[in-house]
């Protein structure tokens, strides 16, 4: 199977799954407990259906968008992720490119492997750059500070991972950071040579939103596992993030609301967004799927903050009836990732390409010019 014979989501994590080593696979793959929220995601959208106006005389299709501020080209944006370079040896500077060559927002992790400051120099795409909530609380000020001298508009704080999900694939297979494999996970090293020769030929691994801050400096691969047990404040609270959006006094969005009630404390407490998301499945299993969340955050909050979605997101109408909703912007993990594995740069490339490609024959199919047009008149929930 070749890049050209990717034509959706399924085709492209079956390439990925031929490229990767397994455990980095199913890390990618992978959710908690028995992945019921992960199917969920997916399946709910299934449950709602289009209703196309017809003869509607549809021109040009504009699919931008202003989200936080920011301009998109599409609605449709990569979510930050971690340890990308393990994925594919461009890593993020693949997305990066990808998301500056159809003009949408990337977003990058406190686990990326590059850093804000070189994503914002080297590439015109709208950065959100997620953060975690450190105990230390000297250290989550000067990571704040650093985003914003790097010129980063748009900070999202994740609020579903105060602690790591219990993901089982993982456990079977040895993945975690540092590699410590299992005789099956090692195997399978063994039999993916090109991505051991890539890995090892190619920039060093490193985590340089932490390192600076957090001595992990040479030793990053040793420290990881340490940071989220011993770092992250499971305590975070209402009060505490309300200090942060005082001190980022700037774009500020929740990642991982799923209520009507918090969406309502993030406008509270003076949140210019929320990202309804369950972390495509990763964190709390037999929580809700996001799409059947979407409404009632919108109904309560949409009128005064923005408000953007993920999880489950694999075509284009999914992002059609998320927007008709009421999100502004629709991002992606896996639909992303596996493109990444499976090609790198131009992976990402054609899958975004593929991506807009859809949305602009299902906007002329559902008789919408522009992305202000679709609303709940679009909808039918069985
Ligand atoms: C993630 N996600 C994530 N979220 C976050 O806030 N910080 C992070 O470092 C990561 N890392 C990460 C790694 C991998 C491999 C995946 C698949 C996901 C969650 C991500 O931002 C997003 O919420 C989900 O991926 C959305 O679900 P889908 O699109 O993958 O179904
Ligand atoms: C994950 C963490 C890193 O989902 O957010 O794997």
């Amino acid at each position: 199977m070749r890049l050209s014979q990717c034509h959706n989501f399924q085709d492209f994590r079956k390439l990925a799954k031929k490229r990767l080593p397994s455990p980095i696979f199913n890390y990618i793959d992978g959710a908690a407990d028995d992945e019921v929220t992960y199917r969920n995601n997916t399946r709910a959208f299934e449950r709602c259906d289009l209703i196309p106006s017809v003869l509607a005389g549809t021109q040009e299709i504009d699919l931008s968008v202003t989200v936080m501020g920011q301009k998109l080209a599409m609605p449709f944006y990569c979510s930050p992720t971690a340890l990308q370079r393990l994925f594919h040896h461009q890593g993020e500077m693949a997305v990066a490119a990808a998301a500056e060559k159809y003009g949408t927002m990337f977003g990058v992790s406190s686990l990326g492997t590059a850093s804000i400051e070189h994503i914002a120099e080297n590439f015109d795409c709208p950065q959100m750059y997620q953060f975690y909530f450190h105990k230390d609380r000297g250290l989550n000020k000067a990571m704040l500070e650093r985003a914003k001298e790097a010129g980063v508009p748009i900070m999202a704080l994740t609020v579903d991972s105060i602690t790591g999900g219990n993901r089982e694939r993982d456990l079977r297979t040895g993945f975690s950071i540092p590699l410590r494999l299992t005789l099956g996970g090692m195997l399978s090293f063994a039999i993916h040579p090109m991505w051991g020769i890539n890995y090892v030929t190619h920039e060093k691994f490193r985590l340089p939103q932490l390192e600076e801050h957090i001595g992990m400096k040479g030793g990053a691969t040793t420290t990881v596992s340490d940071y989220f047990t011993n770092m992250l404040d499971p305590t975070m609270n209402w009060k505490d993030v309300e200090e942060l959006v005082k001190i980022w006094d700037g774009e500020f969005c929740l990642k991982g609301i799923m209520s009507a009630e918090d969406a309502r404390r993030a406008v509270d407490i003076g949140c210019t967004g929320v990202i309804v998301s369950n972390h495509g499945g990763r964190q709390l299993d037999g929580s809700s799927s996001t799409f059947d969340q979407l409404k009632e955050v919108v109904d309560e909050v949409g009128d005064e903050i923005d408000v953007l979605f993920d999880s489950g997101v694999q075509r284009g109408t999914h992002v059609l009836k998320a927007l008709s909703i009421g999100a502004k912007a629709v991002g992606g993990g896996r639909s992303y990732l596996f493109p990444l594995a499976a090609a790198g740069q131009p992976g990402v490339e054609r899958a975004l390409g593929l991506m807009r490609e859809e949305l602009e024959r299902d906007m002329r199919l559902m008789g919408c010019q522009n992305i202000g047009e679709l609303g709940r008149k679009n909808l039918r929930f069985r």
